[in-house]
């Protein structure tokens, strides 16, 4: 059952055995399979990745429709999403989980906030726990609407459908998205996104700083549950007969890389002109893991939840 394994992997006291989780680093192939892209050639690619022809990616035999992609962003692209998801995901137009507790004025937002005093941060900054965008998810209701929506960053529209390409699903528009924040305890349980009126599109799941141990169970929670090691710059796309799979994150574990961090001084001066606040975000990534999870909400065609048709 997908508790049971949640609960095995969470656990402190016994620790768990890591064993059995699946490790695209060292593929055992009696579990899973190679992937070729369905493109080659890097016209379009967006922002960040390294050449297409460089791409590992995978499936799991047991579980058709799911791929990973092993990191395939450059440094750089490592600090410019970290950057994105970190100062600027989290700030509006977008929704996020701080907004009900009025700590920010109309002018003030959580990422300048934990920058302006120590003091402050060190409360502020193990806060954040979800961002909103797109079609803002409503947590209650489980329903997106027309009255809860800001537009999609173009950056984040541009990447996944260039993820979507490679992996042959040639109309895939990003019309939501909630941005995860993970701290060292942070665990998120087991659950199905199947509030999109298009459940047949895929969900791109693109992660960033510390290790994550995946849970991917089947369609019902009596189901049982592979384990993968999530590390940054990996990427899980559902789809298909894995696209309602359900899935979640037991454990948090300190990262065995850091692909974030520049050797090359070039890349340092580059880095520093493009983001000044680089310094402060590498620490807050040091300490956390962010996951932008990004869905396509209506059918292709469709203009929007109140127009059914095709
Ligand atoms: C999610 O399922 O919403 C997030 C999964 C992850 O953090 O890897």
């Amino acid at each position: 059952m997908f508790k049971d394994f949640f609960k095995y992997y969470k656990s402190k006291e016994p620790p768990p055995d890591f064993g059995a989780v699946i490790d695209f680093k060292k593929p055992d192939y009696s579990k899973v399979r190679n992937i070729l892209p369905d493109v080659n050639e890097d016209e379009g690619v967006a922002q960040g990745l390294k050449p297409i022809k460089e791409w590992k990616i995978y499936g799991i035999i047991s579980k058709p429709g799911l791929i990973f992609i092993e990191n395939p962003f450059t440094t750089l692209g490592q600090q410019y999403w970290i950057t994105r998801c970190v100062r600027d995901y989290s700030s509006k137009p977008n929704k996020t989980n701080l907004d009900l507790h009025n700590l920010f004025t109309k002018h003030e937002n959580w990422w300048d906030e934990c920058s302006n005093s120590a003091e402050r941060a060190r409360t502020l900054l193990p806060k954040l726990r979800w961002a909103t965008l797109g079609y803002h998810h409503n947590w209650d209701t489980k329903e997106y609407s027309e009255n809860a929506k800001d537009s999609m960053p173009e950056d984040m529209m541009k990447l996944t459908r260039c993820l979507a390409k490679v992996a042959s699903f040639h109309d895939f528009k990003a019309e939501s998205a909630i941005v995860n924040y993970y701290r060292m305890n942070s665990t998120l349980s087991g659950h199905t996104d199947h509030s999109e009126v298009d459940c047949e599109a895929p969900l791109f799941s693109v992660s960033f700083g510390q290790t994550a141990i995946f849970l991917i169970g089947g369609l019902l929670r009596e189901d049982p549950a592979d384990a993968i090691f999530i590390r940054s710059g990996d990427i899980v796309i559902m789809s298909k007969s894995s696209r309602l799979r359900y899935h979640g994150v037991p454990r948090i574990l300190a990262a065995d890389s850091t692909p974030w961090e520049s050797e090359s001084s070039k890349d340092i001066t580059q880095m520093k002109e493009k983001f000044s606040d680089w310094d402060r975000i590498k620490s807050y990534i040091c300490e956390s893991r962010v996951n932008m999870n990004v869905r396509q909400v209506l059918r292709p065609g469709q203009t929007s939840l109140d127009n059914n048709s095709p």
